[in-house]
């Protein structure tokens, strides 16, 4: 089963060119594209939402360095090089979360320094060949993480799933929701539960979206109701994907992923994280360490320009929870499954050279 989607980060042109973004903060109710076509306009899409999910991030930095490169392009040779530096570094601080915009900036950035001495179009070309392959490769490494997922799954499963970690979400098909369009493409029958994902409901707007899209079974709750429904015995597996993993296994992921592991332990039920290995930061051992995004109140207190609380109420907005590896059952990633515990898995699958990249 092919399921087919509107594209919703593309290179558009060669070099000079530009990025087409489907802007997200508008879905489920308008199809718009955003047009990118310098570097301050996408850190605006990803600090926006416009464009999220860890791997989409990652993706779309790729296709950010070659912007840099092209605002950069009539500079002279190492005042180019500078400003592409800089411009790359001030994308990389959008937002903190996601380990996959450092990771994909940082393949930019070898490509940058090994080309330094070549002509600064030649050099933005050669950018854009990495972020199609950045783009290429994260296609393939959805789709066998979601073979290799599905395989987890029982011939009928009801799902419960956070957040949005499909098609929007990534270059591909997904992460967590990768899984379950190859379970569905092999037969199986997929129930979602799909919690709303407060504040800002990537499940109500972009999960329930896609899914319908799809075909796929679809029921939406509010994030409080997941306990309820676990201790039901309504859910067979709890499927999430990640923003950051530590070393250990531990993980970050939408703020809310941390009380369902407690409630899929609680409740025995599996629950398993799916990510790829861009999602592994080896340079942190654990995850108190992984630095959490705050979001502004206003996403709490005034949604969708709604005032909903006393005006000048506090409200706390971590946009990011961290869960425990004893809490995860396994780890679905585009080289195989890591069953818990995990850590001496994760240190074989990142080798040396990945650790090396962590100590850079
Ligand atoms: O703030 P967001 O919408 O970018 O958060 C996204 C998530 O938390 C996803 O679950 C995560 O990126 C992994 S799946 C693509």
């Amino acid at each position: 089963m092919e399921i087919r989607f509107p594209a919703s980060i593309e290179w558009q042109g060669g070099v000079p060119g530009h990025l087409r973004l489907l802007d997200q903060t508008r879905l489920p109710h308008e199809e718009v594209y955003l047009e990118c076509r310098t570097v301050s306009s996408l850190e605006k899409a990803v600090r926006e939402l416009s464009v999220r999910g860890a791997p989409a991030i990652g993706v779309a930095a790729g296709y950010g360095a070659v912007l840099a490169a092209q605002e950069a392009l009539d500079r002279p040779g190492p005042a180019f090089l500078q400003e592409v530096r800089a411009l790359l570094d001030r994308l990389g601080r959008a937002r903190p979360t996601a380990v996959n915009l450092t990771w994909a900036l940082e393949r930019a950035r070898r490509v940058l320094e090994e080309k330094a001495a070549a002509p600064p179009r030649e050099i933005a070309a050669a950018l854009l060949e990495e972020a199609r392959g950045i783009h290429r490769e994260d296609r393939a490494v959805c789709r066998a993480m979601g073979e290799a997922g599905a395989a987890l799954l029982p011939r009928k499963a009801r799902v419960l799933t956070h957040c949005n970690t499909g098609f929007l979400a990534t270059g591909g098909e997904g992460t967590a929701l990768a899984v379950v369009y190859r379970a569905a493409a092999a037969g199986k029958e997929i129930r979602v539960f799909a919690d709303e994902t407060r504040p800002l409901w990537q499940g109500a707007r972009l999960t329930a979206w896609e899914l319908q899209r799809a075909g796929i079974p679809v029921t939406l709750l509010c994030d409080g109701a997941a306990g309820s429904l676990l201790a039901s015995g309504g859910v067979d597996a709890v499927l999430v994907g990640a923003d950051r993993i530590a070393r250990n296994g531990d993980f970050a992921n939408k703020i809310g992923t941390y009380p369902l592991a407690v409630l899929a332990n609680r409740h025995g039920v599996p629950f398993y994280v799916v990510a790829p290995l861009s999602t592994f930061d080896p340079s942190l051992p654990g995850g108190k360490e992984i630095p959490v995004e705050q979001r502004s109140p206003a996403e709490i207190l005034t949604p969708r320009g709604i005032q909903v609380a006393p005006e000048d109420v506090d409200a706390w907005n971590p946009a990011f929870d961290v869960t425990p590896a004893e809490l995860v059952t396994a780890v679905v990633t585009e080289k195989g499954v890591l069953s818990s515990p995990c850590e001496e898995g994760i240190a074989a699958l990142l080798g040396d050279g990945a650790g090396k990249r962590g100590e850079n």
